[in-house]
């Protein structure tokens, strides 16, 4: 039996990344997978991909910044399907800004309202649709939601409001048999980190990674299917007593 069949997942940020690889690992395991970004053509390549594997998906344009963008796939959401089992909270930017009193308003507003803003404004709108059957919601924070960076402020101070934000939602849903916990990767190998420090090829992008790799226990920066197979837990039955919690998944860094 697969952990997910007939169970539709809403996965924010589908079309790269640590997204794109949970639509492929919930497709295989029987989702029906609603590939949700910002980046309508790309989230079409991640659902090609579902499709070709023998899986069932679709690209829907979302901006999970802007109320009325995320109300209209929380519309789509209810006439296509009725109901929705798993929420996963994924779509997410970062960028280096310098310390506080030089870090740009802009940005930091930019950052709060993708991460933080967005991880409320789609729970509002798709609770709704859990409320029936419960569900799973997972949320993305980050080691950078427990420990700080430096010139990343408007990051973390997201990141860790995602985290204290994932236990609120908890206990106030808990109830409704809605389970909601949150999901904290380290550093992976994702173009999140292109933007941030550079490509594999560029010095910075190089030195960043080795120097990611060599402090993490585990030797490597981590890939986007490792953080797939933790949100695939939190999403299915296999965690149906863990609520309000943080899993870390970062090679031990934070050991
Ligand atoms: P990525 O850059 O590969 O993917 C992010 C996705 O979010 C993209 O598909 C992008 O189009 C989408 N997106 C951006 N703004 C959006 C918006 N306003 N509305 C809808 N979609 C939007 O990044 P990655 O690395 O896969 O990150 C996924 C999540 O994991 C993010 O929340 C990130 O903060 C978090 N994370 C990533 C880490 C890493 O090392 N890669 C470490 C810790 C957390």
């Amino acid at each position: 039996m697969k952990r997910l069949e007939n169970k539709v997942a809403v996965i924010t940020g589908s079309a790269t990344g640590i997204g794109q690889a949970t639509a492929l690992v919930f497709a295989e395991q029987g989702a029906t997978v609603v590939c949700a970004d910002v980046e309508l053509e790309k989230a079409q390549v991640t659902v090609e991909k579902i499709k070709e594997a023998g899986g069932k998906a679709e690209a829907v344009h979302v901006d999970v910044s802007q109320v009325d963008s995320v109300k209209q796939l929380a519309d789509h959401l209810q006439s296509t399907y009725g109901t929705v089992d798993v929420l996963f909270n994924n779509a997410g930017i970062d960028q280096q800004g310098g310390k506080v009193h030089e870090y740009p308003i802009e940005l930091f507003d930019q950052i709060i309202a993708v991460d933080l803003r967005g991880t409320f404004l789609t729970s509002k709108f798709v609770i709704p649709l859990m409320l029936k059957n419960g569900g799973s919601i997972i949320n993305t924070s980050s080691m950078s939601g427990r420990a700080a960076d430096l010139n990343r402020s408007g990051y973390n101070a997201a990141k860790g409001g995602i985290a204290n934000f994932t236990r609120a939602m908890a206990i106030d849903y808990a109830r409704d048999g809605i389970r909601v916990n949150s999901l904290s990767p380290g550093t992976i190998e994702t173009p999140l980190i292109d933007t941030l420090v550079g490509g594999k090829e560029e010095e910075q992008g190089k030195q960043f990674r080795d120097a990611n790799a060599w402090i993490t226990p585990l030797g490597r920066l981590g890939k986007p299917r490792e953080m797939a197979t933790v949100a695939l837990f939190l999403a299915s039955d296999d965690s149906s007593y863990v609520t309000g919690e943080d899993i870390t998944a970062d090679g031990g860094i934070m050991a």
